[in-house]
């Protein structure tokens, strides 16, 4: 899989170019690759953004900026980008990310993600050059950095080598496998802390019980809504 980053901010990437499972994917053959598209500007001192037309606060992202940056690096007129690849413009009003998405990008062999500051992109960019619009949540950031760097740990974990324990990405949240719903809580010694005990079943051996509970407990927390319902605890002692 191939990943293209337009930013103003190349070097915030390599943070997270540097963590395991971001190494990993790029070991197993996946690319990151940042692009700045201030040097790839055709305005005089770097400029990249303007004032909105029609008035108003903040800087708006230029079209010709855009094209200019994403015809340097795929040598074909951005028009026709998106039929060969995603390009996903970062915007807080986009498309939420969640897991089946995450799983779509995972299959799909090239995306670009361009990341807006400021007031974010002239309206054409979206328009003409992207495929999509992407969230992380129904919140404004700064820029769409984060939300970029988000999407590429959402996505890169998907990828078969990330993790180094292929199952933990089939049985997790939101996956397939528990259907869409939270994971089943887990436990890891000691198997008594201050009194808290691991529920027993775990330490039981018995495989079918053991999967039967953890099926359980992730229906049990799957039927709650996203807005922090799950992050409340009825009590689990005795579980
Ligand atoms: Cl993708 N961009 C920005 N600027 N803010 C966001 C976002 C993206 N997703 C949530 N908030």
């Amino acid at each position: 899989m191939e990943i293209d980053i337009f930013t103003l901010f190349p070097e915030w990437f390599a943070w997270m170019t540097e963590q395991r499972h971001v190494r990993n994917a790029i070991a197993a053959g996946t690319s990151i690759e940042c692009v700045n598209f201030r040097e790839h500007t055709p305005l005089g001192a770097g400029q990249v953004d303007d004032t909105p037309f029609g008035g108003g606060a903040g800087m708006v992202l230029r079209v010709d900026v855009l094209d200019s940056a994403l015809r340097a690096r795929y040598q074909v007129d951005p028009v026709h980008l998106r039929e060969q690849r995603r390009v996903i413009a970062l915007t807080p009003g986009g498309r939420l990310l969640d897991d089946e998405l995450a799983s779509a990008l995972a299959a799909a062999p090239a995306l670009t993600l361009l990341c807006g500051r400021y007031e974010g992109f002239d309206e054409r960019i979206i328009e003409h050059f992207c495929s999509e619009q992407l969230s992380i949540g129904r919140y404004v950031l700064a820029g769409g950095e984060l939300a970029a760097m988000v999407v590429c740990d959402a996505v890169l974990r998907k990828l078969p080598g990330a993790l180094g324990h292929e199952q933990s990405v089939v049985e997790e949240s939101y996956s397939e496998a528990l259907d869409g719903r939270p994971e089943y809580p887990h436990y890891t010694r000691p198997a008594e802390y201050r009194g808290w005990r691991v529920p027993a079943v775990l330490l039981s051996g018995h495989h079918e019980r053991i999967a039967a509970w953890r099926l359980k407990r992730s229906i049990e927390r799957g039927g709650l809504d996203t807005r922090g319902e799950a992050g409340k605890r009825e009590d689990d002692s005795e579980r």
